[in-house]
């Protein structure tokens, strides 16, 4: 076990916060034995088969599949299958393995939907043992009756930008012309970085659990304890262990009944969503396709309601070779996006406040990432409430939870961060309203409101040694001014985080603009678990 994260020193520190030390492909089999797996798609239906990939240098390894749940059920294992040592490209990340498939797996068709883990694992005297955890959705069955059940959307168009398994993500990498980079383009055909899958309960949130003292430069416990025991960086940015598996073990416990599908599944087949009443996100849900939008904006306006329990509604995506590659140019998106100068231009990969694309996220989800951001860590509002405000505690999603005018909601579960969704408001009679409703759904109310910014500033931040730094800020206010000088930054860097509702053509959107929501139900904060289930059963009717 590593040392405490106080005694390591400040180098150490900066290289946790700002160094890249993502899990890369190694050139030798090395003398400890190794294993890795990843399979060919994000999601697969009752009776599909499951084409696995295995890298390993022990001679026999073995298989198990679990459906992840409150109790985990092994599904699928085999053991003392042959090993092989495979050969991975430096560009894996962008392009994938290219390992040849190991094992075929018939998903059962009795096979329930939801999160299945893929266990790797091998031993051998002497050389140790080692295991690898991947993950796939089964998606549900067709037919059935599907009325009184919800459907998770899982974001796992997050997951493949901030795994960075190979080197490489949407953040960091090894691309561009000096290769230091981030990767515009990812493959799906890699394994998932450690702690996307399972985490211990103790693996510090990105969200600060204590306000650090006077005249503290920030600091970063889960990036150090990413770094101090070899888990990814982003391991609590994204991924099953810190977001979706939250809320379906507590949905579970409610007695929900839940269906997942994939992203990718919203993207190729919106008929997924017919028949259900109630779709719910939740998490880190950062990366979205145009068509997926199509497909939830469909699904609300013929009446479909929309829970989402969720934040940082970011960019648009495009999704090739049937959903295995991944492309965002994010902030290159106006120099190096192709689809800038051949168009069609709504199909550039950038903001979606973007005025190439015109199509702001609040048009689906009543909220804008960048209108909010970050909250509660680094130096944006690390001593913050931590909770969302409450300014209409009379709207029914508050009923039974006692909430007053002025109350904070989920202060003490930390469910205010660490990205928000917001919108430009202004302070009316002590009530808060869009500052263009023009620009807004009609109807929407916003029920809580807290702070969030798109910058970190101030007398402790020293420039190159914070982790956040002008980057976002300055992108921010590029896309909504057109300039990102000192003063653009100025007016566009003072965000929010907020909850609102509103009707959307026969159905309703609730949207919870937070990231760390999912952090109430663990923690079984009662306030927030009273809202979701008003939401939940609302919606479901
Ligand atoms: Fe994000």
């Amino acid at each position: 076990m590593s040392a405490a994260p106080a005694e390591r020193d400040e180098a150490w520190r900066r290289e946790a916060v700002l160094g890249n030390y993502a899990e890369r492909p190694l050139p030798t089999p090395p003398p400890v034995v190794r294993i890795w797996s990843y399979a060919d798609r994000l999601s697969y239906a009752p009776g599909d088969i499951l084409r696995l990939s295995v890298c390993t240098n022990a001679a026999r390894h073995a298989v198990e599949i679990v459906h992840d749940g409150v109790s985990p059920r092994t599904v699928f294992r085999t053991e003392d299958l042959p090993g092989a040592w495979r050969d991975t490209p430096d560009d894996c990340s962008v392009n994938g393995c290219g390992w040849p498939v190991s094992l075929e797996v018939p998903v059962g068709a009795d096979w329930p939907s939801g999160g299945y883990i893929i266990r790797t694992s091998a031993r051998e005297d002497g050389r140790g043992e080692d295991m690898h955890e991947h993950f796939f959705i089964v998606r549900p069955k067709p037919g059935g009756d599907r009325r009184g059940r919800i459907l998770l959307v899982a974001a796992t168009a997050t997951w493949t930008a901030y795994n960075d398994w190979g080197g490489s993500n949407h953040y960091q990498g090894f691309c561009g012309s000096a290769g230091d980079r981030f990767s515009p383009v990812l493959s799906i055909l890699r394994p998932l970085a450690r702690g996307f899958v399972s985490l211990p309960p103790d693996a510090p949130r990105a969200v600060l659990t204590d306000h650090p003292p006077i005249m503290a430069e920030p600091r970063y416990p889960h990036m150090e304890w990413a770094y101090a025991n070899g888990y990814s960086k982003k391991y609590m940015s994204s991924g099953w262990a810190s977001f979706e598996r939250h809320f379906v073990l507590w949905a579970e416990r409610e007695g929900y009944a839940l269906d997942i599908i994939s992203q990718t599944d919203l993207h190729q087949q919106p008929d997924l969503l017919e028949g259900y009443a109630c779709v719910a996100l939740v998490g880190h849900d950062e990366y979205w396709s145009w068509e997926m939008r199509d497909a939830i904006d469909a699904y609300a306006e013929r009446g479909g309601r929309i829970a989402r329990f969720a934040g940082n509604f970011m960019w648009q995506i495009r999704l090739e070779e049937e959903g295995r590659r991944q492309v965002c140019y994010k902030y290159l998106a106006r120099a190096e996006d192709p689809l800038m100068q051949s168009g069609p231009r709504h199909l550039v990969t950038e903001s979606w406040e973007a005025p190439e694309i015109g199509r702001p996220g609040a048009a689906s989800f009543g909220l804008n990432a960048t209108h909010g951001l970050y909250a509660s860590w680094s130096g944006c509002s690390p001593r913050g409430a931590k909770g969302f405000p409450v300014y209409r505690p009379g709207h029914w999603a508050f009923a039974g939870t006692g909430l007053y005018y002025g109350d904070v909601l989920g202060a003490s579960a930390r469910i205010f961060g660490y990205e928000v969704d917001g919108l430009p408001y202004e302070i009316r009679g002590g009530l808060p309203f869009p500052a263009d409703p023009s620009r807004v759904p009609d109807g929407l109310e916003i029920l809580a409101l807290g702070l969030s910014a798109t910058i970190e500033e101030g007398p402790t931040i020293v420039p190159g040694r914070s982790f956040l730094g002008v980057e976002d800020g300055e992108y921010v206010a590029s896309v909504l001014t057109g300039r990102s000088d000192a003063a653009a930054v100025e007016a566009t860097k003072r965000g929010s985080g907020m909850i609102v509702h509103f009707p959307r053509g026969r159905g309703e959107v609730f949207h919870a603009g937070t990231c760390d929501w999912i952090m109430g139900l663990t923690l079984r904060d009662e306030m927030v678990m009273q809202v979701t289930r008003n939401v939940l059963n609302r919606f479901l009717g």
